[in-house]
């Protein structure tokens, strides 16, 4: 097993190296591997020496939870000690999918899985080499983000390689679908909350069990925010500045002559940018596209990144929660 600071091997997801990751997992190994969301780095769940591995390579706080993966709804339910109907017609509508729901946890799951709380995060992954990966492992996987705290997102193996260290093996099966994180809804309080907007928006959620609660809007029913929500996260490590309006971003570069990135919608922000990235005005082609474009960014050497803010809409919400988080205002 390889804990030290060494490089992980890449390697193809094909069948072989499938089975040979799931017995590295089953071992107490961490294997990184792709979602439909984003990769991550994954342990036996309930191996709590195995997860705690997780926390040393990514630099994560203890006190920060991690999503447990599952191949099926009787999968989801042997990891959490109480089973709603909210969560069963979620599940029936979303799974598998990019909805975390979080739940009471069974005792059998580990602290070192749930950063200490008395409930857990889990979701069915949709991406073909995960599902294959968690059949052929016949564990839970505990996997956040494959990338250190604070960093940006990885939807390519080649990102994973490049922002973490100290682990096994990463199973490549090319970009990820979905492009941002899973929604994270927690369903162990009076009311539904959307801890964390992603892929599967608020009215999705809401046509299945009824109103939700945005996790900004339930301040004080949690004596600590979820950490998904602490406001600096996913970020380059260039100064980034999103800004709402184009005269904004035509001021700022009048005033500085220094190299600077973009990203924008639709149309070209300016021709003498140091690096510019034009993205199309669809939130699900925009999502998929977005950590590639400020790895891409963050590596071409410029001063600042100004980043273009997307509508202020629904389908939205999950793209411009990531880019608050990866920015400040201009
Ligand atoms: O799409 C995703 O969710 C990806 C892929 C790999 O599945 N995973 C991911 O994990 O984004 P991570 O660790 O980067 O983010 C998990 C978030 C945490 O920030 C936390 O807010 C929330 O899920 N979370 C997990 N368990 C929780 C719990 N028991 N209570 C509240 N929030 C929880
Ligand atoms: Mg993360």
């Amino acid at each position: 097993m390889n804990t030290s600071d060494s490089q992980p091997e890449i390697v193809a997801a094909t069948p072989e190296n499938i089975a040979r990751a799931a017995q590295i997992l089953r071992d107490g190994g961490l294997v990184a591997f792709p979602t439909e969301t984003v990769y991550g780095l994954g342990a036996h769940a309930l191996d709590a020496a195995a997860v705690a591995r997780i926390y040393a390579a990514k630099g994560r706080p203890s006190y920060n939870p991690l999503i447990v993966h599952v191949v099926s709804v009787e999968g989801a339910r042997r990891v959490v000690s109480n089973w709603p109907n909210a969560a069963q017609h979620l599940a029936q509508t979303f799974w598998p999918g990019p909805l975390t729901l979080v739940l009471p946890k069974n005792p059998e799951v580990p602290d070192e899985v749930s950063a200490g709380l008395a409930t857990v995060g889990v979701r069915v992954p949709a991406h073909a080499v995960a599902q294959a990966l968690l059949e052929a492992a016949t564990i839970p996987i505990a996997a956040p983000s494959a990338n250190r705290f604070m960093q940006l997102s990885p939807t390519r193996a080649v990102h994973v390689a490049r922002g973490l260290s100290g682990f096994d093996l990463i199973l490549d099966g090319g970009a990820t679908g979905c492009g941002i994180e899973s929604s994270v809804l927690d369903l162990s309080q009076a009311k539904p909350i959307l801890l964390r907007p992603g892929a599967i928006s608020r009215p999705q959620i809401e046509a299945v069990i009824g109103p939700i609660v945005l996790a900004a809007e339930a301040s004080g029913t949690e004596s600590r925010p979820a950490p998904g929500m602490l406001d600096r996260h996913y970020s380059p490590q260039t100064r980034a500045l999103r800004f709402e309006r184009r005269d904004q971003a035509q001021a700022f570069m009048a005033s500085h002559s220094k190299r600077i990135g973009a990203l924008v919608l639709e149309t070209s922000l300016q021709s003498t940018l140091k690096h510019e990235i034009v993205l199309p005005r669809d939130a699900a082609t925009y999502a998929q596209n977005l950590y590639e474009a400020l790895h891409q960014l963050d590596a071409a050497d410029c001063d600042f990144l100004l980043i273009e803010m997307p509508p202020n809409d629904e389908a939205w919400h999950g793209v411009r929660d990531r880019i608050r988080r990866a920015t400040q205002q201009l």
